[in-house]
C-alpha cells in the first residue's frame, strides 16, 4: 500500500505483489473450512481479485501500452486473456458455493487457483518489473494509490 516512504515505480509495483499474497491467503486452506466460512472467504477473495485485476486493466496496463506497442501486443495481451479465464472460473466457484455445491466449487477452483498462481509469476517476473522499469513514477503511484484507496473507499462503505 502507498504511505509516506513509497516514492519511486518499483515501491508502488510491490504493492501489487503483495496484494497478490493478501488475495491468495483469504483461501488457503479454504477446503478444510466449514460451508458457511468458505462462501465467506471467497467472496472476499472475488472482491478483493477484482479490484486488483480493475487496477490492472484500468491503470497499470494502459500505461505500459503507451510505452510501445510489444507490450500490447505480447504480455499484456495473455495477462487480459488470462484475466477473462481467472474471472470465468472465480464467478463459477462463487455461484456454486451459494447455492452449495461445493463439488462443482472445487472443480473450478482447481483450475482457478494453479491459473492464478502462474499469472501472478509471470506479472511478478515480467510485467511488473517491465513497469517498474518503464512507467512514469507518476504513473506507478497513481496504479498503487488507486489499489490502496479502492479498498480505503470499499471498507468505509461496508462500516
Ligand atoms: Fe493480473
Ligand atoms: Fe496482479
Amino acid at each position: 500500500m502507498p504511505d509516506a516512504t513509497m516514492k519511486d515505480p518499483q515501491d508502488a509495483l510491490a504493492s501489487f505483489a503483495r496484494d497478490h499474497r493478501g488475495i491468495d491467503s483469504l483461501v488457503l486452506g479454504g477446503r478444510f473450512k466449514p460451508a458457511a466460512e468458505r462462501l465467506a472467504d471467497f467472496k472476499e477473495f472475488d472482491r478483493r481479485l477484482e479490484r486488483h485485476i480493475r487496477c490492472e486493466e484500468d491503470i497499470l496496463f494502459p500505461a505500459l501500452a503507451r510505452r510501445g506497442e510489444q507490450w500490447q501486443n505480447g504480455p499484456i495481451r495473455v495477462m487480459l486473456e488470462e484475466h477473462k479465464d481467472i474471472r470465468a472460473h472465480k464467478a463459477a466457484a462463487l455461484a456454486a458455493l451459494e447455492r452449495g455445491d461445493l463439488e462443482m466449487a472445487a472443480r473450478h477452483e482447481k483450475i482457478l487457483f494453479p491459473l492464478l498462481s502462474h499469472h501472478n509469476a509471470k506479472e511478478e517476473q515480467v510485467l511488473y518489473p517491465a513497469c517498474a522499469a518503464l512507467l512514469e513514477t507518476q504513473d506507478a503511484l497513481l496504479a498503487a494509490e488507486k489499489l490502496a484507496n479502492s479498498e480505503n473507499m470499499e471498507g468505509t462503505h461496508e462500516n
